[in-house]
């Protein structure tokens, strides 16, 4: 009882408090008017001769406008790959490999500021994000697997470890350069060429990347980065000279890509969708909790696969769990991404901007109670307010299905079997986070929820040398660590 009366004293947050604006300057953006594709080591114009707009969601402004590459130009891409791989790749000694992949490691930190700029109006996440985290992690990715390159025999030993050759790439909108340094660093320290494509509504940091790529020196071909739709990525997957198909991003697409590759020897991996399970009991810390709970569903504006998106919360400690979460949400910062002050910035495209209000309504009139926090948005641009569900069934579609926005489903329980239950009853397996004091509880709950990455009182920590990957909807492979290498190797 001592422990909930001293919960009782709520933190009092004041969100009418006037912050002056702290806003980044775009004055280092080097943004060109039109990008072509990045093939072979050099720009070329599409053989599509068609280009198209990538806009800032916060402001709805066009940045630039990029190629839409058309069936020709990925055979051209992945030819460059192939040549690349026979001539050059397959015959530079891992030490050689290792070296690029550290220059384009330090050359993305040299380049930090820029590419963060770049990463939040191309995409709309809070400066502080891309600049703490998106950029940073992204160089880590790289520093990490330079270091393996010439070490694969140890990490695989007496297998003989051999790359697969061209690897095709195709990665999500809510990560851009960071889901792009997850593909491209495991793959060439494993002797891999690529063909990477970003997505349609955030291409700038990944042709940004192209730059540095081809700055760095790096063997033409070595590394493709080619721009467009879902038509694009459709004809990587299909392309029959593709080794390896790696995608981030929708179970719908993910669903396509196993059809598609299905009887072909196409090794491959899929990182998909997720509705993890956040888990509150009442020994936790709960202040500490709700501060991971916050984090968890709205870093990123909630365009997170791993997203704490279900919340359980004991019953014993529900009302003060609620309320602390309440006024925790009146005092984030919604708004202009650019500013460092913003904890939420704007939606990834209007496109995911209806999906997010499409389950709004479905939450309610599926007789769940909604709470959004009080804060004024922008009248231009795409943004939502953070937002939580109380009253929710467990078959509510709120608590089934992938929404990628900052929308929270809160439900009860009481014991660690009917939270267990609870958690594991859905067709994702990407993620989930426990919060308790008791040691014993983590191991019991880690041993039995059925997610790829568990966290124990804390939430969304990433490191390259931790494998991230799902169960059953969310995907099958690693990424990162000692098993992303294997994704890329034939033992
Ligand atoms: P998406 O899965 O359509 O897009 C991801 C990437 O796949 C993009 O580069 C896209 O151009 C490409 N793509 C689309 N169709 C393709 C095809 N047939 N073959 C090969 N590549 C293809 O995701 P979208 O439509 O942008 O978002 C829809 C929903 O997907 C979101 O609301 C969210 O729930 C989920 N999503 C989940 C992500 C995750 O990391 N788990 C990332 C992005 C979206
Ligand atoms: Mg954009």
């Amino acid at each position: 009882m001592a422990g909930v009366k001293k919960n009782n004293l709520r933190l009092k947050f004041d969100s009418s408090r006037n912050l002056a604006p702290a806003p980044e300057s775009k004055s280092i953006a080097n943004i060109a008017d039109r990008y072509d594709l990045f093939i072979n080591g050099k720009f070329e114009k599409p053989s599509s001769k068609k280009y198209f707009d990538t806009i800032n969601p916060a402001t709805e402004e066009k940045l630039s406008s990029v190629a839409e590459a058309n069936n020709a130009d990925v055979n051209k891409a992945v030819s460059a790959a192939r040549t690349a791989y026979e001539k050059v790749w397959k015959k530079t000694s891992a030490k050689e490999r290792a070296k690029y992949i550290y220059r384009i490691a330090r050359m993305i930190q040299e380049r930090a500021r820029e590419l963060a700029v770049i990463e939040t109006l191309d995409g709309g996440k809070p400066i502080r994000e891309s600049r703490d985290f998106d950029v940073p992690t992204a160089a880590n990715h790289f520093f990490y697997y330079a270091g393996w390159a010439d070490k694969l025999e140890y990490a695989f030993p007496n297998k003989n470890p051999q790359p697969l050759g061209v690897a095709g790439q195709i990665i999500p909108w809510n990560f851009p350069l960071l889901m792009a340094a997850w593909k491209i660093a495991p793959a060439l320290a494993t002797g891999n060429t690529v063909v990477l494509k970003p997505a349609e509504t955030t291409p700038l940091t990944a042709l940004k990347l192209a730059e540095i790529i081809q700055e760095a020196d790096l063997p033409p071909g070595v590394v493709n980065i080619i721009t467009g739709a879902g038509a694009t990525g459709a004809a990587i997957v299909n392309h029959p000279d593709i080794n390896k198909i790696a995608f981030t991003g929708s179970t719908d697409v993910g669903k396509i890509i196993q059809r598609a590759v299905a009887g072909s020897d196409k090794k491959v991996t899929l990182e998909l969708g997720g509705k993890a399970a956040n888990i509150i009991f009442d020994d936790a810390p709960l202040d500490q909790a709700v501060e991971g709970v916050i984090n968890g569903i709205f870093f990123n504006q909630g365009h997170v696969c791993c997203a704490g998106s279900r919340l359980f919360v004991q019953e014993s400690v529900y009302k003060i769990v609620l309320q602390k979460l309440k006024d925790r949400m009146e005092s984030l910062i919604v708004g202009n991404p650019m500013d460092k002050n913003t904890d939420v910035g704007a939606i990834n495209s209007r496109q995911q901007l209806e999906v997010i209000h499409k389950y709004l309504k479905i939450g309610q009139q599926e007789g769940a109670e909604m709470f959004q926090s009080s804060c004024a948005i922008p009248k231009k641009g795409f943004y939502c307010r953070p937002t939580i569900f109380t009253n929710v069934a467990q078959s509510n579609r709120i608590a089934q299905e992938e929404i990628f926005g900052p929308v929270l489903a809160i439900q009860t329980f009481r014991t660690e079997d009917e939270v267990i239950e609870k958690a594991n009853n859905t067709p994702f397996g990407l993620s989930a986070g426990v919060w308790t004091d008791k040691g014993s509880k983590i191991f019991n709950m880690t041993s039995k929820l059925r997610a790829g990455v568990i966290w124990a009182n804390t939430y969304n920590k990433f490191d390259p040398v931790s494998p991230f990957g799902g169960y059953k909807e969310s995907g099958f492979g690693r990424e990162g660590g000692l098993h992303g290498l294997g994704a890329y190797l034939k033992v």
